[in-house]
């Protein structure tokens, strides 16, 4: 998301530096028009440095572990990375007299629904510490907001899905875990074949359903909150960022067939732990406030993610 957002920013005719470790991002999506920095928000002097070197107007702040079932198994990986790293930000922010911030959080923080769509305001009760760490960076953003040390815009994602059709970036993990490449690895025959965890939710055909969201209507988001935050005319809210559409593992297996004219090997498995039944956002406040809502359906975000798996098989990434 990063990376496609450092794009849309260098169009917006915006000055980007990249601080990133490259522990899942890749230096070959940093443009060259981008300042990039090699370093670890864990590592306190990497931090200092930056904001010594460069004059900062605003933060996007993307970096995080991201995956749930690994936040399960490793907590503190989650809160290290996810929660000290953030402070470590924060910290060198307020020094450096930053003010504006934009968060990457995420529908994780709502843990299991009591009711879909899911507004802002819902409970927020999160049902894995990938979901608890990112909590957590919102209540630090939130408490340093209060004392008008910064002010934030925090986007919760749903499913963030998709190419970007423009600059040719995708997802990229190992191990991946998101269902959407991994329709299209068993495909290809890069997987043996599709897991499905589990056919036995409440749901209309028993498997999850979820709201997936294209990773440029993500972007546009992010360029509408910064300027809404830069502006004046948002300051500390939080925002669900989704389609307002679910869709379940087997119509988005089924979607996936009839765009790639193959079939994908399946197989029914036991349920994964922490994934809730149904997420699906109300994205109403982000169209009231931001003017923002998806523009890409489903279609584009499969044919995009297709594309993408298709030109990861022929090169390779540096
Ligand atoms: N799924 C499968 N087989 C797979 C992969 C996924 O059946 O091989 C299922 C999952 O069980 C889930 C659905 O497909 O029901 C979507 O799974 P993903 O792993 O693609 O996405 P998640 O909903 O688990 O996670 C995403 C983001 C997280 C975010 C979370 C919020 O990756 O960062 O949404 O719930 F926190």
């Amino acid at each position: 998301m990063g990376s496609v957002m450092v794009r849309r920013l260098l169009e917006r005719g915006h000055r980007v530096c990249v601080f990133d470790n490259l522990s899942t991002g890749f230096r070959g999506f940093v443009p060259q028009k981008a300042v990039f920095f090699r370093g670890d928000l864990r590592h306190e002097p990497h931090v200092r440095e930056f904001f010594k070197r460069y004059r900062v107007d605003a933060v996007m702040h993307f970096a995080a572990s991201c995956l749930v079932g690994e936040s399960v198994a490793n907590p503190l990986k989650y809160y290290e990375n996810n929660v000290s790293g953030s402070a470590n930000l924060l910290h060198h922010m307020c020094r450096a007299k930053v003010k504006n911030l934009i968060i990457s959080s995420t529908c994780a923080t709502y843990g299991q629904p009591r009711q879909v769509p899911i507004v802002e305001t819902a409970p927020t009760c999160p049902a894995n510490p990938y979901g608890i760490s990112k909590l957590m960076v919102e209540r630090m953003v939130e408490t340093l907001a209060l004392t008008g040390q910064v002010r934030y815009v925090s986007l919760r994602y749903f499913n963030a899905a998709g190419s970007d059709g423009l600059g040719g970036i995708g997802e990229k993990h190992d191990p991946e875990t998101h269902l959407i490449p991994n329709i299209f690895k068993a495909i290809n025959g890069l997987s043996r074949r599709l897991e499905i965890f589990g056919d036995d939710y409440p749901t209309p055909d028993g498997t999850c359903v979820r709201d997936y969201i294209h990773v440029e209507d993500l972007a546009r988001a992010h360029l509408l909150a910064l300027e809404a935050l830069t502006g004046g005319k948002v300051r500390n809210e939080v925002f669900n960022l989704g389609s307002e559409k679910g869709f379940s593992v087997l119509e988005i297996v089924r979607k996936a067939q009839e765009i790639t004219g193959r079939e994908v090997p399946c197989k029914i498995c036991p349920r994964r732990p922490g994934d809730p039944a149904r997420l699906i956002a109300c994205a109403a406040k982000a169209k009231r406030v931001l003017g923002w809502r998806s523009l890409c359906g489903l279609d584009r975000i499969l044919t995009t993610a297709w594309a993408w798996e298709n030109f990861l098989a022929r090169h390779r990434l540096d």
